[in-house]
């Protein structure tokens, strides 16, 4: 490391190369490590909790567009995005360019200095907004730190403590968003952020009230009342959930939904807070942003994941007079707001929209969903196909009538679609759902592989679980 300081140093001084130009020597270039090595390495060094995919994980080592490639050249469909990371395609020629760009002019200073890029973004997503309202815009790094946001803002702007959040959804790790967190998967038993009282989800495969719809009235989404007035102290800071449950195993409640729900918000002195950090640029399809699909415009949308195509970024859009209720003391995040991430954010935006990127969500995504509904003729594993655009989900049940989730059949199918060169997801409390959330630049080959796939390991699954 000494060395090529000083090589770079001399060689930069002597005016032989830019910093941008020059280039290490060998020496210091690592030779790539085989799948075993790093598979050692991480089980010596990284704990255990660090969650990772299948039996015999896979050691990638180069993306491009919807592919991913491991070090055996092994070529796989990324039918889950880098977990819904990857909105335009992995290391997409135009953003991964305008990045390079930017590191090899200024990577980092804080945002009490001036760059272009924190504003441009801002400007840009203020343009995508629902309202005009919803201008002005917080930059963080990850979904849990922007939805951590959110709550501060929700109770500072209100006054109020109470905050209504739905069972089976996801919102983050860290304290504040682990109490808003409705799976226990995801819950240690720490002291989380208090004050929150879960709801329950539109989730009609699996109604919560054993009703069906649309008999029911919507009774989940009139129950949100019923969990204010019984639990909390009858006036709420703020109503955050997901338009759609992605980790919950992309649970999609019916059209009236969000609807009464908001106005039960409103009804009780709450802000409605749209966690889109899966949902949201274009990948339900009609939409740019999820909850659009319910009709609702809410007073924040916090996002993350595939606003930033595979780098940490996150950000919380909201009306200017609640991000003023934080005035008075120093809102400070050390790389919120940084070049790299602002310039990836904004490439990928420009690509969202110069590429028609949420059209091909719908085309393909319809065309997909299709598909996988036809599977259904011929796989009894499948219990429901459901999602939007290109966020889709495929719950298995050992048997349609009781719906037992069939948690070990779907590990199976994740671990064989794998085998055959198909990454997917899993989600919902019981393993029990696959996720399918590509890049939203696949394909309908790419469809018809998954399905041609899914269809083949399902057979094989089905035949095993006999
Ligand atoms: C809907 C939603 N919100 C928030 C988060 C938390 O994001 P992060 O893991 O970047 O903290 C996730 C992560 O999966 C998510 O799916």
């Amino acid at each position: 490391m000494e060395k090529i300081t000083t090589r770079a140093q001399e060689e930069i001084k002597s005016g032989r190369v830019t910093p941008a130009q020059f280039k290490p020597s060998n020496e210091s270039s690592e030779r790539e490590l085989t799948r075993d090595e790093v598979l050692a390495l991480r089980n010596e060094y990284i704990p255990n909790v660090v969650f990772k995919y299948y039996r015999e994980p896979i050691n990638l080592v180069r993306g491009e567009m919807q592919y991913l490639y491991d070090d055996t050249g092994r070529q796989y469909l990324d039918a889950i995005g880098g977990i819904v990371t990857v909105s335009v395609g992995h290391c997409h020629p135009e953003v991964i360019a305008k990045t390079k760009a930017q590191i090899d002019k200024i990577q980092h200073t804080t945002t009490i200095y001036l760059h272009p890029a924190m504003p441009l973004l801002a400007k840009k997503l203020a343009e995508k907004m629902p309202s005009a309202d919803l201008k002005v815009t917080f930059f963080t790094n990850s979904g849990s730190e922007t939805n951590d946001l959110a709550l501060t803002l929700a109770r500072l702007f209100t006054g109020n403590l109470d905050v209504i959040t739905l069972r089976n959804g996801y919102h983050g790790a860290s304290l504040a968003a682990m109490s808003v967190v409705g799976h226990s998967t995801w819950k240690y038993p720490v002291p989380t952020s208090g004050n929150v009282f879960h709801a329950m989800p539109g989730y009609c495969y699996r109604c919560p009230f054993n009703l069906t719809y649309p008999s029911c009235d919507v009774h989940c989404a009139r129950d949100v009342e019923s969990v204010i007035k019984y639990s909390t102290s009858g006036k709420i800071a703020a109503f955050l959930a997901e338009p759609m449950q992605g980790v919950g195993g992309t649970v999609t409640p019916p059209p009236e939904y969000f609807k009464i729900v908001y106005e039960i918000v409103k009804k009780y002195g709450g802000l409605f807070i749209a966690d889109e950090v899966q949902t949201g640029f274009g990948r339900t399809g009609t939409h740019y942003w999820g909850i659009e699909n319910w009709g609702v415009t809410p007073d924040a949308i916090s996002m993350a994941k595939g606003i930033g195509n595979g780098i940490p970024l996150s950000a919380l859009t909201t009306r200017k007079e609640i991000a003023d209720s934080m005035l008075g003391k120093i809102w400070f995040n050390t790389f919120g707001g940084n070049p790299v991430s602002m310039v990836q954010g904004l490439a990928t935006l420009e690509v969202i929209d110069k590429e028609g990127i949420q059209a091909n969500a719908l085309t393909v995504g319809n065309y997909l969903k299709d598909k996988l509904t036809g599977l259904m003729d011929k796989h009894r594993l499948i219990g429901e196909v459901r999602g939007m655009g290109l966020m889709l989900g495929v719950e298995l049940v050992k048997d349609r009538k009781t719906k037992e989730p069939a948690t070990s059949e779907t590990a199976e199918v994740m671990e064989r679609t794998k085998n055959y060169g198909l990454l997917i997801g899993k989600g919902g409390l019981f393993g029990n759902t696959l996720r399918i959330k590509p890049p939203m630049c696949i394909t309908k080959s790419d469809a018809d592989f998954l399905c041609e796939t899914l269809d083949k390991v399902l057979g094989e699954v089905e035949v095993m679980a006999k």
